[in-house]
């Protein structure tokens, strides 16, 4: 039997993230730390509040690194985000304090750990405004979590001449997991094209849907281009045809506010390092009576109730899907993200991200010959380009002579780029930590690398 929850009320004097609400908030905003830290975003808000980037990047204690003798300006959000010190404090705290593997053993550590982690679980259908617990899997990550949906519930449902719908948008974790279900069983991939903006084709889609349908899995948000996907609707349209529906939320949960009780899907995947928490860990959200018709995946410890050598009996979800000893520190970790950033609050990290996008989108199109690939009207922080006669790889490159981390190449995406001719490309991707002047210190680089004009150090 599980201790009573603790690490909501976990000393201060630890050591632990102590970030004031009054740092963010110029006036008005949210309440204090600690307890009572809303479930939602502070939809009450009527007017904007200020958002203080210079309060917020001081969290990040890495932000304040130099690369080559220049201030880091980090542009691979969409790879993996920077960690505030609240995260890397929670993590400390764990080791420090609280380390001891979960659910066995009677004494006290095992009962703290056990505590951080089910609060870490709590946080997580908080922040995702699901019903119950037991419907949050603690995996890796977003990748792990649909090989898991692909493997358990796939093998058990997919058959011949089945069919499974995905997107031209999708990441290479939300493509060959498919692709092998289908090799596996015979059944069939159908993907939904985009048009020249990035933006889903959804009349195509439409004629794509039909009685074979058993499965859409798709982004909520593009890793490759930003395109934020009108997954509502795609939901809506999946349930006419009685479709199971998966959405990977890698690239969303970070930017947009995530209500997946509304989106009524029947997963809903994320990786932890993509929202300021630690690699290591992820989330697989399954309705309850899904996941309880699933199959386990793994076989081992912690997602069993009794074993013979004649047969085994698996305990109930969550526990069924978490074979083995998970990173509970990082869980732990994922917990203090959700904190913080609900403390922020998506709404306000939306806003702010919106006007940044707008800013770089602006400052990047003046380059004589950058050519932006996506310009979806609804888009998350990603610019993803191409210079016109230079390599996306040498850009990258000379991008971080001058302490500009992006990436360059296929952004594990490469059907999408190939969508607009192309193998690679430069991504510039944005989180809240950003400044307007990082921005244009990226515009100035391009316009620099572009007319083959030196750096003067
Ligand atoms: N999926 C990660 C990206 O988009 C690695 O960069």
């Amino acid at each position: 039997m599980l201790a009573p929850l603790l690490a909501a009320r976990l000393p201060a004097a630890a050591g632990l993230p102590s970030s004031e609400s009054g740092y963010y908030f110029l006036e008005g905003g949210l309440p204090p730390a600690g307890a009572g830290v809303p479930a939602a975003a502070p939809a009450a808000l009527t007017t904007p509040a200020p958002f203080d980037v210079n309060a917020i990047r001081r969290d990040f204690p890495v932000l304040q690194e130099t690369v080559h003798g220049r201030p880091l300006i980090w542009l691979d959000s969409a790879a993996t985000t920077q960690k505030p010190q609240a995260v890397i404090d929670r993590l400390a705290y764990f080791y420090q304090h609280e380390n001891s593997n979960i659910h066995r053993a009677a004494h006290a550590l095992a009962a703290k750990a056990t505590d951080a982690y089910e609060a870490a679980r709590e946080k997580v259908r908080r922040f995702l405004s699901v019903p119950s617990v037991d419907e949050i899997v603690f995996v890796r990550g977003a990748t792990e979590a649909i090989n898991l949906v692909a493997q358990s519930w796939g093998r058990k449902n997919i058959a011949a001449d089945d069919e499974i719908i995905i997107t031209w948008l999708e990441h290479h974790a939300n493509i060959v997991p498919w692709q092998q279900l289908c090799t596996e069983t015979g059944a069939r991939l159908r993907v939904v094209p985009v048009d020249d903006r990035g933006q889903l084709r959804l009349d195509a889609y439409e004629s794509l849907l039909g009685p074979k349908t058993k499965l859409v899995a798709f982004s909520h948000v593009s890793n490759a281009l930003g395109t934020i996907t009108p997954a509502r609707q795609i939901i809506e349209m999946a349930r006419r045809y009685d479709a199971r529906v998966l959405v990977d939320g890698a690239q969303a949960v970070s930017h947009l506010p995530t209500d997946v009780k509304a989106l009524d899907c029947d997963w809903y995947v994320l990786s932890g390092h993509k929202l300021f928490a630690p690699t290591g860990i992820g989330v697989l959200f399954g309705k309850a009576d899904v996941l309880e018709a699933m199959p386990p995946w793994q076989g081992g410890g912690n997602m069993i109730r009794d074993v013979t050598f004649e047969k085994t009996e698996y305990q109930p979800p969550p526990a069924r899907f978490e074979a083995g000893t998970g990173s509970i520190a990082d869980a732990v970790g994922l917990g203090a993200a959700i904190d913080y950033v609900e403390r922020i609050g998506l709404e306000n990290i939306g806003r702010y991200e919106q006007e940044l996008l707008g800013h770089a989108t602006r400052a990047l199109a003046r380059i004589p010959g950058l050519r932006l690939i996506g310009l979806a009207p609804e888009r998350a922080a990603v610019l993803s380009f191409v210079l016109d006669g230079i390599r996306s790889e040498d850009v990258g490159a000379a991008l971080d002579r001058e302490g500009i981390a992006v990436r360059a190449g296929h952004h594990c995406a490469q059907p999408i780029l190939r969508r607009f001719g192309l193998e690679s490309t430069v991504r510039a991707s944005l989180a809240f930590y950003n400044t307007f002047a990082e921005i244009d210190a990226l515009a100035a680089a391009l316009l620099r690398i572009r007319s083959g004009t030196p750096l003067v150090t």
